[in-house]
């Protein structure tokens, strides 16, 4: 049997790696990356085809075997030369509400352009589910160009009762940046205003991952703005640039930022392009309520207690957890379904950006998923339209 191989396309990283392993041996980042996907759809195809093969290249399945690596990972018994092509089956995340087109899309790539044996697609959020070791479960998404909240039974998402908004990390670090700015730091994310020298988008993203924090309440947040307006030392630090010069970051920056996964202030930032307005979320905390609604226990009665699973990057962010938990244990979110179901955080991996790529991993070496793949014959056979039956 040939290996998978698992490949995970976000916004802001496109990891991949053969099925089985514990992490992906490829990431690609940057530039190139955010032109292709944005906001988790793939917007630009020729930039798409680029990252993808730029990771599919040195996963070439025979020059892994030349390396030594054990022959379970290449294509056993295969004496198919490299060839730009990847003789293996291919399974490709999703973001949530991913268009039929664009799915159809990604397939026809991978069969006419990769030259893939097999190919599936499944949803990021249910990935990060098989991650945490369950199948059922509701799974809190918090990466760069979105966050969503889906529940999910026995391995199918529920669209129903999913619901997205188009804020994540990205933004926290766009907000970062104009806040810098007004504080008269020019940044290349925009750049206009007066100079300090430029912080590049790197930096930027540097002094949000190690100053930037989610207050542990909304009114502590509100409390420690007023402070600054007033002019009273309260939250700010000072940040050193590598060139040596400090940078001094106040609470409406280093707290501000992540407040906006918790109260959006510019609806419009929350609107998805499955074209329906009840999908949208305005915070984390709307997306869960809506979600907790479709979160049953296997024996089909509502729960009393829903156990949310965490993944993507920003839950790095340093008190998002905390904030989180405490928002779920407020009296208001409790009342979001009859039956007063608890809603509380059971599980983040230590690594929540990759938590869908292994999830991938781990789902695309079992022998059940084999006739999840939509095969080279059945492609060809029926087209684009054969993912319908297989990827939904
Ligand atoms: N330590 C950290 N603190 C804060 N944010 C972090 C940290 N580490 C990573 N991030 C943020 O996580 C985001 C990347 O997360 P992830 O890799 O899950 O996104 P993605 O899968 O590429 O995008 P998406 O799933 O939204 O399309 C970036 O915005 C990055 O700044
Ligand atoms: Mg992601």
């Amino acid at each position: 049997m040939i290996r998978a191989i698992v490949v995970d396309s976000g916004s802001d990283t496109c990891r991949a790696g053969w099925a089985g392993h514990t992490r992906p041996t490829q990431e690609r980042y940057g530039a190139a990356v955010r032109r292709a996907t944005q906001r988790g759809y793939v917007e630009n195809w020729e930039a798409a085809a680029q990252v993808w093969r730029s990771v599919l290249a040195p996963l070439d399945p025979c020059k892994s075997q030349q390396k030594g690596i054990s022959p379970k990972f290449a294509c056993e018994g295969s004496t198919v030369p490299w060839s730009g092509l990847t003789p293996a089956p291919v399974l490709l995340s999703e973001t949530l509400f991913n268009s039929t087109r664009n799915r159809e899309r990604a397939a026809a790539f991978f069969f006419e352009h990769v030259g893939v044996t097999g190919f599936h697609m499944q949803c990021s959020a249910q990935l990060s589910l098989y991650t945490s070791g369950r199948t059922s479960g509701c799974v809190l998404d918090c990466g760069a160009g979105s966050s969503s909240c889906a529940p999910i039974f026995e391995g199918y998402l529920l669209p129903q009762h999913a619901s997205r908004m188009e804020y994540g990390g990205q933004d926290v670090t766009a907000q970062v940046a104009d806040e810098l700015q007004k504080r008269g730091y020019a940044t290349s994310l925009k750049s206009c205003g007066p100079t300090f020298g430029t912080l590049t988008p790197a930096q930027v993203e540097e002094i949000k991952k190690e100053h930037c924090f989610a207050c542990k309440t909304a009114e502590k947040y509100a409390e420690m703005l007023t402070s600054e307006l007033m002019g009273v030392a309260g939250g700010e630090t000072e940040a050193k640039l590598p060139d040596g010069t400090h940078i001094s970051l106040g609470a409406a920056i280093r707290f501000g930022a992540a407040e906006q996964l918790f109260c959006r202030s510019i609806t419009a930032a929350g609107r998805t392009r499955a074209g329906s307005a009840s999908a949208t979320a305005s915070s984390l905390q709307t997306a869960v309520n809506k979600a907790s609604w479709g979160v049953y226990d296997l024996d089909g009665s509502p729960p009393h207690v829903i156990d949310l699973v965490l993944a993507g990057g920003t839950m790095r962010l340093k008190g998002l957890q905390e904030r989180l938990a405490h928002e779920l244990a407020l009296p208001g979110s409790k009342k979001s379904r009859p039956g007063y179901p608890a809603l509380r955080v059971a599980w983040s991996h230590e690594s929540p950006e990759l938590a869908t790529w292994i999830g991938g991993s781990i789902i695309a070496q079992l022998d059940t998923f084999n006739n999840m793949w939509v095969s080279k014959q059945e492609y060809e056979d029926n087209g684009p339209h054969s993912l319908r039956r297989k990827c939904f």
